[in-house]
Parts: structure tokens; sequence; C-alpha cells
């Protein structure tokens, strides 16, 4: 396979409705403030799923978004790959409900769980098939419903997530344009640091494991912190290497929206000034999957990506999972 072998044609996002503001908090009974959170991780608000909202219905709409962007109706899509850490049930994959519900008969889809790193691995296992040549289109979506599975009397994490979901579509690449560079990691060793301990086949749910919260989200914050600076640091250097290209030559940078001093240690290590790095994280919270895929339909919404324009993304998650990709649009 030679690259650019892979474009991303079209991206759409969508997040419920409601809108949860660091000042609520307080009235919800968890000892944190608006000042806290904001110092520390940019955050001033996040979408919330209500009623009726589901990974599903919000995955459906991002991609019925991107579908139509691309000019492309759901009997056309070959595959579709749905990243996510929260699906709407363990069995089956939440991909194959969003499948009925687009009503994409013919597409083979399955879920993937590499974390906040979902959207990203995602886009790289549709190049990868589409360089078989036994695929023309493939709808990738990063969603999550992190609400569902953070638990909301522990302030070290209930503050940081949000909801939502963006969808891309690949095909194969026109006149140079699509992946230039692409780079993935994981390290198993570092599970635990951010984790669902229990509820799993290991240790299954109990009136005890649901009484202590064992079967939700848990985060050694600072640990955690640290090593996405690093792997981040690192993936910004191989994208570029990979695409033989220095920092100048990127138009602008969409890295994962965990923490906005996170994003700001990684632009500052790639030498790339904040004018030409996306930031929500502010809105939105981190999304983990989605995080990107909606941060890039947001960018090419106001215009910050041209025919010609070279973005860098860069992601990190549970897992620990990492990785890059530079892309010409
Ligand atoms: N409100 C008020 N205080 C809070 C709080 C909150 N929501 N959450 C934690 N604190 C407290 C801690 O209990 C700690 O108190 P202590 O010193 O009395 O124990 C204090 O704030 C400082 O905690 P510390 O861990 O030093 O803060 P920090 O500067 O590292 O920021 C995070 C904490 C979670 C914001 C930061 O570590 C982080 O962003 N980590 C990465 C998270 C992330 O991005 N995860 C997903 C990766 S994909």
């Amino acid at each position: 396979m030679k690259r650019p072998f892979a474009m991303l044609a079209a991206t759409g996002h969508a997040v419920p409705k409601r809108v949860l503001r660091n000042d609520e908090f307080v009235g919800m009974g968890i000892d944190t403030s608006d000042e806290w959170i904001r110092e520390r991780t940019g955050i001033r608000e996040r979408h919330i799923a209500g009623e009726g909202e589901t990974l599903t219905s919000i995955s459906a709409e991002a991609a019925r978004l991107a579908m139509k962007r691309a000019g492309v109706t759901a009997s056309e899509l070959d595959v579709i790959i749905l990243g996510t850490a929260s699906p709407d049930r363990l069995l089956p994959a939440t991909a194959v409900e969003i499948q009925a519900a687009l009503g994409a008969t013919r597409a083979v889809a399955f879920d993937i769980d590499a974390a906040c790193s979902g959207w990203l691995y995602g886009i790289q296992i549709a190049e990868g098939l589409l360089a078989t040549g036994g695929y023309e289109t493939i709808l990738v979506i990063g969603g999550e419903q992190l609400s569902r599975i953070v638990n909301w009397k522990d302030r070290n994490t209930c503050v940081l997530f949000g909801d939502g979901a963006g969808a891309t579509i690949l095909k194969k690449s026109t006149k140079g344009r699509g992946i230039l560079s692409a780079y993935m990691r994981s390290d198993g060793t570092l599970a635990d640091l951010l984790h669902r301990p229990k509820g799993g086949c290991l240790a299954p749910v109990t009136p005890e494991i649901i009484a202590d919260g064992s079967h939700l989200l848990t985060m050694a914050g600072r640990e955690v912190f640290k090593n996405a600076v690093r792997s981040m640091a690192d993936a910004s250097d191989r994208a570029l290497d990979g695409a033989k290209l220095s920092a100048a030559d990127i138009d602008l940078m969409i890295p994962h929206q965990a923490n906005i001093r996170i994003i700001e240690a990684t632009a500052k290590h790639a030498n790339i000034p904040m004018e030409k790095v996306y930031v929500n994280v502010d809105r939105f919270g981190n999304t983990s999957a989605a995080s990107i895929p909606i941060a890039l339909s947001e960018a090419q919404e106001q215009g910050l990506i041209k025919e010609g324009s070279t973005v860098m993304f860069v992601a990190f998650g549970a897992g620990f999972t990492w990785g890059s990709m530079v892309v010409r649009f």
C-alpha cells in the first residue's frame, strides 16, 4: 500500500441536548468548583445524554451528517467500525445497532475498544481494509456515553467526561489527498491506571460491586496525565517523521481533548503554536473516542480545513493506547 491510499471524505458529529455546566456539580453534592475544574482541565461544560438519547442514536445522527456531507447512502457502506468504551449493551456490538438504525444492510459492523484512541485506531484499521481491495466505503465512528460509566460520587473523574459522537467516511484517495502517515501504540502494563475494575467476566457484577461503585471508571489522574504528555509528544514526532514533514508544514493540529494542559504540552513539544491547535475541551469535556472526530467536524464547519490543508491528529487513552496521523485534506 502506497500512501496516501485512503482519504477522510467527510466527518459529522452529534452531541446530546443537555449541557451540564461546572457550577451545577455543587448542587449535585460534589465537593468541587467551577474555578478548580477550569484551572486544572480547561473544561467549562459538557453534554450529557438524557432520556432516549443512546450511543446508537447519537452515533447514527453523527453518521447521517457525515454521509450527507460525503454524498454517500446507507446502502453504499461496506463497513461500520465503532470505537467506544461505553457500548449500549455488552453484547452485541453497538455498531450492529447503528447499522440497523441507518439501514446499512450490506455493511459489516463491529466495535473496537481502544478507549480515547478508538476513532484513530478505527481509521487506521479502515485504511487497511480499503487496501485489501474488498471494500470501498467505510464509516468510522468514535462515540461515547461516558456519563453512564463514570462514578458521579467521585470528583476526581465525574467532572472530566462528556457524551457525544463523531463519524468519518473513508474512501480511496484521490488527488493526493488522504492519510500521509499513521502510528499506533499500546501498553497494557499500565492498564490499572485508568479502568473499570469490576463488572466484567473477571468479576461479574454483584450487589456489593454496585454498592461500592467498582464497576465504574476509576483513574490515577496524575499518573495518567504524565503518561499522556509523554506518549502524545512521542506520537506527534512519529507522525511528522512518517510523513517526512516538519511542524511548519502542519496547518492544524487536532489532539485528543482531555485536558487543556495536556493539549498545550503536546503542542509545545511538537513546536506548533496554539493558534494552529483546535480546542473544544471547554465545551465538551473529554468525550474519549468521540473527541477527535467531533473536533474535526467542527473545524471543517468553521472553514479551518481547506482542500490541501495538512492536519495532524494525536490521541491517548486507557489501555494505555495512543497514536497519531497526518492527513492531507
Ligand atoms: N474538584 C476539586 N478538587 C479536586 C477535584 C475536583 N473535581 N478532583 C480532584 N481534586 C483534588 C484532589 O483530591 C487533590 O486533593 P489532595 O491534594 O487533597 O489529595 C487535589 O485536587 C489535586 O489533585 P492532583 O491530582 O494534584 O490534580 P492535578 O493537577 O493532577 O489535576 C486531573 C487532576 C485529573 C485534572 C489531572 O491529573 C488530569 O487531567 N489527568 C489526566 C486525566 C485525563 O485526561 N484522563 C483521560 C486520559 S484519556
